[in-house]
């Protein structure tokens, strides 16, 4: 019998990081009281490192760079795997401007990008409507950034749970409530008794070799040696879906800037999952996941703007999500604490871009090979020191 792996956590990074283990031989076990929900649930789906990058954030956009240059064929092990679709989509992404503040900080982006060797193109407003009709007349300019992708995070979840089961992955439906250990090795997990309750009476803990904690804004309380290190991030959502006459959503991912504020839409095919998601807001409230008339009412009239069309669409889901925010937004994927405590979280805005390379770093990790290069800056022992000064000063 192979050796064991606990996997604290069944969303987009957890599920991709099982099913690569239990290739690669592990004996695993997945613990969620409700696996595919939560962040990954309700995600926009976008595999944009491009897009998404900010100065003084390069290690995250090599990171994404290279984690989105896996997505073709993560996608097609996953599918042949599960027998599923995994909904890559590969139309591109494009950035639209309003007003001349927004085509300023989009030509800051472009010049940024440039001086990084990763040019964009840019584009008017009349170019912009050439690639995507649906674009509306108060866009006087933009960027296309082919490379940036977008899967549907719905179809991606349930093919990842099927290829789990397939793979041999144990789906244990119970909230882990603390990763245990000796004082020198992890010896499993606590876990609730149920499914419904993580503060209710503790069932029988799950043993285990080596233990990854892959539980997103929820992981920091696992162990001690995850203590502050991620903080939930609210994001809220929408699902619109066309109605007759109404005019067809863009092909593309369409990202922008309506007044200083990121809004955008992520186009889905698949039936029932909506035509258009619209997102997101960004707050912190602690674990708050309500849905607020603010947050509907900002993303609605920011994407009318761009997109006057979905006006006559239905609005058919609102969602809010916990993003696992870390202290610099790269992620925290590597050992930590005792010995055979793996982690895996911290993606921030990018769970979906980064679970190919997340979960070949973590084969890497409880096989005790070196992780890639372009993960290395991810390793949470770059918070070991500012952790202990942060402690000594508290
Ligand atoms: N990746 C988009 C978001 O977090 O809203």
């Amino acid at each position: 019998m192979g050796m064991h792996l606990a996997v604290v956590g069944g969303g987009v990074i957890g599920l991709s990081a099982a099913w690569s283990c239990a290739r690669a031989g592990w004996r695993v076990t997945l613990l969620d009281p409700a696996p595919c929900s939560g962040a990954s649930w309700v995600a926009g789906g976008m595999l944009a490192p491009v897009t998404e990058t900010w100065p003084g954030e390069e290690d995250l956009l090599e990171l994404g760079v290279a984690s989105v240059r896996d997505w073709a064929s993560f996608a097609a092990d996953l599918e042949r795997d599960s027998g599923l679709g995994a909904g890559l989509r590969a139309e591109g992404t494009v950035v639209a401007a309003t007003g001349s503040g927004d085509r300023a900080e989009l030509d800051t982006l472009a010049e940024h990008l440039a001086r990084l060797g990763r040019p964009v193109q840019r584009l008017s407003g009349r170019e912009l409507r050439r690639l995507e009709p649906a674009i509306g007349p108060d866009v006087r300019g933009g960027l296309s950034v082919p490379d940036d992708l977008a899967v549907d995070n719905r179809t991606l979840l349930d093919a990842l749970l099927v290829a789990c089961s397939r793979a041999g992955v144990v789906l244990e439906r119970r909230a882990a409530t603390a990763v245990l250990d000796d004082g020198e090795r992890v010896t499993g997990v606590r876990c609730a008794d149920r499914a419904d309750r993580a503060d209710g009476a503790d069932g029988p803990d799950v043993h285990a070799d080596a233990v990854l904690v892959a539980a997103g804004a929820h992981s920091s309380s696992l162990h001690p040696s995850l203590d502050g290190l991620v903080r939930p991030v609210k994001g809220e959502i929408l699902r619109l879906t066309r109605r007759a006459g109404a005019l067809a959503p863009p092909s593309r991912t369409v990202r922008a800037l309506v007044d200083g504020r990121p809004v955008y839409a992520v186009p889905r095919d698949a039936p029932g999952h909506g035509d258009l998601v619209v997102g997101a807001t960004t707050s912190e409230n602690g674990f708050d996941t309500e849905v607020t008339v603010g947050g509907v009412r900002d993303l609605l009239r920011d994407a009318e703007r761009i997109l006057p069309g979905i006006a006559e669409y239905a609005l058919t889901e609102s969602a809010a999500g916990l993003r696992p925010g870390s202290r610099d937004n790269l992620p925290l994927i590597g050992a930590t604490g005792p010995d055979g405590l793996f982690v895996a979280t911290g993606h921030g805005r990018n769970g979906m871009l980064l679970a190919p390379v997340t979960a070949a770093a973590v084969v890497a990790l409880v096989d005790r090979k070196p992780v890639p290069d372009v993960v290395r800056p991810a390793d949470p022992a770059r918070f070991a020191l500012s952790g202990a000064t942060a402690a000594e000063g508290s």
